[in-house]
């Protein structure tokens, strides 16, 4: 049986890996000849992560899908602590980012690699973070919840879907951030050139 929260936590975590690939090619192709639309995108993204996979996505897993699979399989305790952890240090990581991404603009490009080298590392951190949900959470939450379990985290994670994705009608107050993100930056997430 396909439960919509699993759809959701399936296509946010698409959503955030499509981003994060944007970005890291943004990053690599650099500022070229327009500086201002170049950082003006960089920082809407950034903004992005941190207004919805991290206000959003992992909130709804810390509170609503984590507890009840701790609950349930003892397997999954010391995974379970681990994203836990993994999701405070996220929020503390994009800050960072947006900081490091401000000295690149506002400093030069001294701040280049420092800011490039960040935006990596966070990129494979939160790779191999959706991995363990997606490769151990998720099938052993499919193994051991309950049908109640089930209503009750499906309908958490139904109420706060990702608005950029691709199943959602578009929550009209992120309409700026998205046009400017898919104009302008380049596949996978928008259609701007690569
Ligand atoms: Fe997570
Ligand atoms: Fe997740």
């Amino acid at each position: 049986m396909q439960h919509i929260s699993i759809q959701i936590i399936n296509e946010e975590h698409a959503t955030l890996t499509a981003m994060l690939q944007s970005l890291l090619m943004m990053i690599k192709r650099g500022p070229l000849n327009e500086p201002e639309l170049f950082f003006d995108v960089l920082r809407s993204m950034l903004f992005y992560i941190d207004e919805v996979p991290e206000k959003q996505h992992h909130p709804k897993e810390t509170k609503f899908f984590f507890p009840l699979v701790a609950k349930r399989s003892d397997a999954c305790a010391e995974a379970i602590q681990r994203l836990k952890k993994e999701h405070r240090q996220g929020e503390t990581a994009v800050r960072e980012l947006q900081h490091l991404l401000l000295a690149w603009e506002i400093l030069g490009d001294s701040r280049r690699a420092a800011f490039e080298a960040a935006a990596k590392q966070y990129f494979d951190f939160y790779k191999a973070h959706m991995h363990l949900e997606e490769s151990l959470i998720i099938p052993q939450a499919l193994r051991v919840l309950t049908a109640q379990d089930w209503t009750t985290i499906d309908a958490a994670f139904a109420l706060n879907a990702d608005p950029l994705s691709p199943t959602k009608p578009r929550d009209p107050i992120y309409d700026r951030l998205f046009s400017k993100i898919t104009f302008r930056a380049p596949a996978p997430i928008g259609l701007g050139h690569s």
